[in-house]
């Protein structure tokens, strides 16, 4: 027996296995030398790229794989490593844009490791197309946008029932919707807390459809008693509301805007920690529209007197940090009469 025939033998087996493993791989496989040349292409790749072995060996990665415009960040890269051994990639798995022999580009999940001899480095990259992922991901995204976008437009829709049966009112929850969520983004609330204020303003009087016609139509000043039947819309608006699992507490902000943080509002005489945030903006932008708007049985507040009003009622009736909030963005610009209503679908997160 040869001397070390034992140590080449189990080498073998070694370049054997790694062979198959190269052969079998799900993942493209490519060997790369100090230059960015390809020196070994495998089935995988062949099938990702298009293109066999024989048509990329010897040809760098830039030229036959990369798009034009990568190829430079890659030369940088590579020619980074080389002068500092830093890994920026190295060992990263990292998305990035490839190239197919019909010049088609597409996704892929790409790793690159770095053999350890300094001499002759060597670069194994390991490439998964996952364009068909990405694909499917923009859609399951896009589906849900119109699927939220169509739940924005039935609410939408419900609000307009409100606006036929109370003609005094007509605008006013889509005016409201759009203060309260201005509020809110001054707030710094997320996007997805916005939209529920947005909504939850937008539907804030939906319970009227359960008070007759004749008292919502009714001009000149309401008698107690009336008075005492309008109230019961926030109740009905809850009950209409309540049964719908919105991932938006849509139902307690029809339940809650009419309550004041002292406890003298109403139905529940909830005071300030009791009723919920996005409620008491609701409330103060519900305030703010209503005295600005004209009604039969008063001219309308101008936009001071109703700042006044509630800086007067701030910390007893309404929220004092949201009456800031509101007065100050009045006075940086914000008008409540230029609201384009094309607006509806607005909210950033639907784009
Ligand atoms: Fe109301």
């Amino acid at each position: 027996m040869k001397p070390f025939a034992f140590l080449t033998r189990k080498r073998n087996v070694s370049l054997d296995c790694l062979h198959t493993l190269m052969e079998s791989a799900i993942d493209g496989i490519i060997t790369m030398d100090c230059k960015g040349r390809i020196i070994a292409f495998n089935p995988a790749a062949e099938k990702i790229f298009g293109y066999s072995c024989d048509e990329v060996i010897g040809h760098t990665v830039a030229e036959k794989l990369i798009p034009r415009s990568l190829r430079k960040a890659h030369e940088k890269g590579l020619d980074h490593f080389l002068a500092t051994g830093k890994k920026v990639i190295i060992g990263q798995r990292v998305e990035v844009t490839a190239k197919r022999a019909d010049q088609s580009l597409f996704t892929a999940e790409l790793e690159v490791i770095a053999d350890n001899s300094k001499t002759t480095p060597l670069f194994f990259a390991y490439l998964r197309d996952i364009s068909g992922q990405k694909h499917a991901a923009r859609e399951s995204q896009q589906r849900t946008i119109e699927i939220k976008k169509a739940l924005m437009q039935t609410i939408l829709a419900i609000s307009r029932i409100v606006e036929i049966r109370d003609p005094y009112t007509a605008d006013h929850q889509r005016r409201v919707a759009h203060l309260a969520a201005t509020i809110a983004e001054s707030l710094k609330f997320s996007e997805e807390r916005i939209d529920g204020v947005f909504l939850g303003a937008l539907i804030h009087d939906i319970g009227k459809i359960a008070v007759p016609t004749e008292i919502l139509a009714r001009p000149g000043i309401l008698l107690d008693e009336d008075i005492r039947y309008l109230q019961i819309h926030c109740q009905k608006g809850y009950e209409i509301l309540e049964p719908v699992n919105f991932p938006w507490p849509l139902a307690e902000i029809a339940l809650q805007h009419h309550e004041h943080v002292d406890g003298s509002g109403y139905p529940q005489g909830l005071r300030k920690g009791e009723i919920l945030l996005e409620s008491r903006i609701v409330g103060v932008a519900d305030v703010v529209e209503s005295l600005t708007a004209h009604r039969p049985y008063r001219p309308a507040y101008s936009l001071e007197e109703a700042l006044e009003l509630i800086s007067k009622r701030a910390g007893k009736w309404y929220d004092r940090q949201v009456v800031t909030i509101c007065k100050e963005l009045f006075k940086s610009g914000y008008s409540i009469d230029t609201i384009d209503m094309d607006e509806l679908t607005w909210r950033s997160s639907l784009e």
